[in-house]
């Protein structure tokens, strides 16, 4: 099969490619400036049409799995234009060629589509965004239902994975380094959201698109944390002193945010698992998995400090 990544350099992406690449499927993989190490890597920014017209003529996808997105927050909410550039009309140039070549779609977005006052939502909740990102995405998943294909909107949460991607630490990999490093981190306990392992992500969306799955699916881990006891979980897990991990309100830390986030993004993934054999992982189950992948790549462990 021939599949094409959009944002391959990425926390989903990269794993995304490393998969279908084991299993000897033709990758594609979509970048802006540095080429993904695997994969065929294809020159794509988004928001230029035509490049994305000419990425899809050379590589006829089967498969688009469009991950590429302006992710950081506080970046989007500090410019909007931008963030539309990317998530909403990047999206409708990816949705037109896909449409134009005859291939399937897979979307990723976010649980800061809703505002996060309920928790545990379903695919059927009305969303509700209340900041620039979650609204783009939201925008981005219209473009994708409306388009007629037969293409998969996979909503997920604050994705974690062994390395860096895109140049960019996420949540685990900071704790870790801080922890490592005798650091004290303020964590919220009142910011509630299901992490995902990146790797559990990658497999589920796989199986998703195999099935032929056509709609809005909620793909997430399995056990809703708030970021305190997602980062106590991390100290935990690596044998790390949990005491540095210190408890701390929104209200203390909203004034350097730029952005309003939903305080309980929980997702509701029923509908996963009734539709899909692969499990959205408990998080202690996919932090032990994280900690072993990292431990067969000891490149990947964060270094002690240099005296
Ligand atoms: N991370 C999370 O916690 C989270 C939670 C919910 C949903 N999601 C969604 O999941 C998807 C994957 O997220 P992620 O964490 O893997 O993202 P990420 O690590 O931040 O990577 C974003 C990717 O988007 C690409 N990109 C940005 N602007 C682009 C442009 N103009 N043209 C082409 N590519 C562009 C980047 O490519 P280059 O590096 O080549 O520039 C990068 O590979 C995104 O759609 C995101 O909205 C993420």
């Amino acid at each position: 099969m021939r599949v094409l990544i959009t944002g391959a350099n990425g926390l989903l992406g990269s794993k995304i490619s490393e998969i279908y690449d084991r299993r000897g499927h033709v990758v594609y993989a979509g970048f802006t400036s540095v080429p993904p190490a695997i994969g065929k890597p294809v020159q794509m920014d988004i928001t230029d049409k035509v490049m994305v017209r000419e990425g899809f003529e050379d590589c006829s996808p089967d498969i688009v799995y469009h991950c590429a997105a302006a992710t950081n927050v506080d970046a989007c909410e500090a410019d909007p234009q931008l963030a539309k550039e990317v998530n909403v009309e990047g999206t409708s140039y990816v949705v037109h060629e896909a449409k134009r070549v005859g291939c399937q779609v897979i979307f990723i977005s976010t649980d800061y589509v809703f505002d996060g006052q309920q928790g545990h939502y379903r695919e059927d909740d009305p969303p509700n965004p209340i900041n620039v990102y979650g609204r783009t995405k939201l925008e981005a998943e219209r473009i994708v239902l409306a388009s007629g294909r037969p293409s998969v909107i996979a909503r997920t949460s604050v994705i974690f994975g062994a390395t860096p991607s895109s140049g960019k630490q996420n949540f685990a990999l900071w704790v870790l380094e801080n922890l490592r490093r005798g650091k004290r981190i303020q964590a919220l306990t009142d910011r509630y959201a299901c992490p995902t392992y990146n790797q559990n992500l990658a497999e589920m969306l796989i199986e998703t698109a195999e099935r032929g799955f056509a709609g809005i699916c909620h793909l997430c881990g399995a056990t809703r944390a708030s970021r305190y006891e997602f980062a106590v979980a991390i100290a935990e897990t690596f044998g790390l002193d949990k005491s540095m991990v210190v408890p701390a309100a929104s209200s203390e830390m909203e004034s350097r945010m730029k952005a309003k986030r939903p305080p309980d993004s929980s997702l509701d993934n029923c509908k996963s698992l009734r539709i899909l054999r692969t499990r959205p992982m408990e998080l202690m189950d996919a932090l032990s998995a994280m900690k072993v992948e990292m431990e067969a790549n000891p490149l990947m462990l964060p270094k002690e400090p240099q005296e």
